[in-house]
C-alpha cells in the first residue's frame, strides 16, 4: 500500500512544522549562484542582492574539495550579515553520496535555517533521495526549531533521475522546482559533447539533396538537444504544482545563444534559469519577463472573452476558452513580476 494521502500533510517529526499545502508563487527568473568560499563575493552580496530573484549559495560541484568547508561558513556569514528583503535565499548542497552532504545539511540547519529559503539538491535519482531529506529535514526543523518547512528543489541531472521524473515531482509536499543540469547529465548519458548546455551544431538535419542539382549544397538547421528533457521535467512539475527552471549556460562569452536557450525554455514553461556569472542576470530578466506586446494581448483576450466562454476574433486571430487560459497565465506572470519590478509595473501597466 502506498502512503495515505492524508498523512502527506503530517510533519514527518514531532515539532517540525506543518507542511506547505501550496509551493509559494515568486518570480524566480534567475537563481543566481555564486560561490561563498571566495572571500572577494562575501563584499559584493550586497549589492547584488536587490537585483537578483534568487542568491544561491553554491557548495557543489565548481567549488574545489579543500574550499568545501569555507563555502559552507561563507555562506552562514552571508545570511547572517544581510537583509534579503524580497529576494529568496537558496543554497546547492553536496550530493547524498559525498562525504559533506551531512555536515552541510546539518550546519547549514542549525544556524541559518530560519533565513533559507529553499535547498537545491543535485543527483536526485529518483523518489527516495527526496524522501531521505525531507525526513531528515523534518528532524532538524524540530531540533532547531525552524518555523516554516524548508523546501527541495533537485537537479535533474541523471539518466535514472529523467526517467523518474514525475515521482520525484511529486515524492513530498516539500518539493518546489526541477532545474535540469545538462552538464552532468551529458555525462551520465553519455552524449558526445563537452559542454555546459545550449546546441550543438552536429545535431542537425539536413535538407533532402534537389533533384536536378545533387551537388548543390543543402541547408541545414541545429536541433535542441534538450527539447525531450525540458518538456518532461515541465509537464512533471506542472502535475505537481510546482516550478521547472533551465540550468546552467556555459558559454558565458555567447549571449546570443543563452538567450536562444533561456527562452526556448520559457516558451515551453520553465519560469527561470541559472545564472552562473553576473552578465547572464540581464539576460534571464529579459527572456523570462513577458513581453510587453504579449501582456496587451493576454489582457485584451481576458477584457473581450468575458467568462472565456465563446468564441471570438481578436486581430483576426480565433480566441476561446484555450487561449482565454493562456492569457490568464501571461497575465499572471506579469503580475507577479510587476510587484517586484516597477519599472516592468509601468510597461505592462499594472
Ligand atoms: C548542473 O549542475 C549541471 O550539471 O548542468
Ligand atoms: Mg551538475
Amino acid at each position: 500500500m502506498y502512503k495515505n494521502p492524508k498523512a502527506f500533510f503530517e510533519p514527518l517529526a514531532i515539532g517540525a512544522p506543518n507542511p506547505l499545502t501550496e509551493i509559494p508563487a515568486i518570480p524566480m527568473r534567475m537563481i543566481h549562484f555564486f560561490d561563498p568560499s571566495n572571500e572577494r563575493m562575501i563584499d559584493k552580496m550586497k549589492d547584488i542582492i536587490p537585483t537578483v530573484d534568487v542568491l544561491l549559495g553554491n557548495l557543489e560541484d565548481a567549488v574545489a574539495s579543500d574550499k568545501k568547508i569555507a563555502a559552507r561558513e561563507g555562506l552562514i556569514n552571508i545570511a547572517n550579515a544581510n537583509d534579503f528583503k524580497e529576494t529568496m535565499l537558496w543554497t546547492r548542497i553536496n550530493s547524498l553520496d559525498s562525504p559533506w552532504f551531512l555536515d552541510d545539511i546539518i550546519s547549514l540547519t542549525e544556524s541559518i535555517g530560519n533565513k533559507l529559503d529553499v535547498i537545491m539538491l543535485p543527483k536526485v535519482n529518483g523518489p527516495w533521495d527526496i524522501h531521505f531529506l525531507d525526513q531528515l529535514l523534518s528532524q532538524l526543523e524540530a531540533k532547531y526549531l525552524i518555523k516554516k518547512p524548508l523546501m527541495i528543489h533537485a537537479i535533474l541531472e541523471t539518466a535514472i533521475g529523467v526517467s523518474n521524473v514525475e515521482n520525484i515531482a511529486t515524492a513530498s509536499p516539500r518539493m518546489q522546482g526541477i532545474s535540469l543540469g545538462p552538464a552532468d547529465l551529458a555525462a551520465s548519458r553519455r552524449m558526445k559533447t563537452t559542454r555546459v548546455g545550449g546546441g550543438h551544431p552536429g545535431y542537425l538535419v539536413r535538407n533532402d539533396p534537389i533533384q536536378d542539382n545533387p551537388k548543390a549544397e543543402r541547408s541545414t538547421a541545429q536541433q535542441d538537444l534538450w527539447h525531450y528533457t525540458i518538456s518532461r521535467m515541465v509537464d512533471a512539475c506542472s502535475i505537481a504544482g510546482i516550478y521547472p527552471f533551465y540550468g546552467p549556460f556555459g558559454d558565458i562569452s555567447d549571449s546570443v545563444a543563452c538567450e536562444d536557450q533561456f527562452r526556448n525554455a520559457f516558451l515551453m514553461g520553465c519560469v527561470g534559469a541559472w545564472s552562473i556569472h553576473p552578465s547572464q542576470i540581464a539576460i534571464a530578466k529579459k527572456v523570462f519577463s513577458p513581453p510587453v506586446e504579449e501582456v496587451e494581448f493576454a489582457k485584451k483576450i481576458i477584457s473581450e472573452m468575458g467568462d472565456g466562454s465563446g468564441v471570438a476574433m481578436i486581430d483576426g486571430k480565433m480566441q476561446d476558452d484555450a487561449t482565454f487560459k493562456q492569457a490568464q497565465v501571461m497575465l499572471k506572470t506579469a503580475k507577479l513580476i510587476a510587484r517586484r519590478d516597477e519599472e516592468l509595473a509601468k510597461l505592462y501597466k499594472l
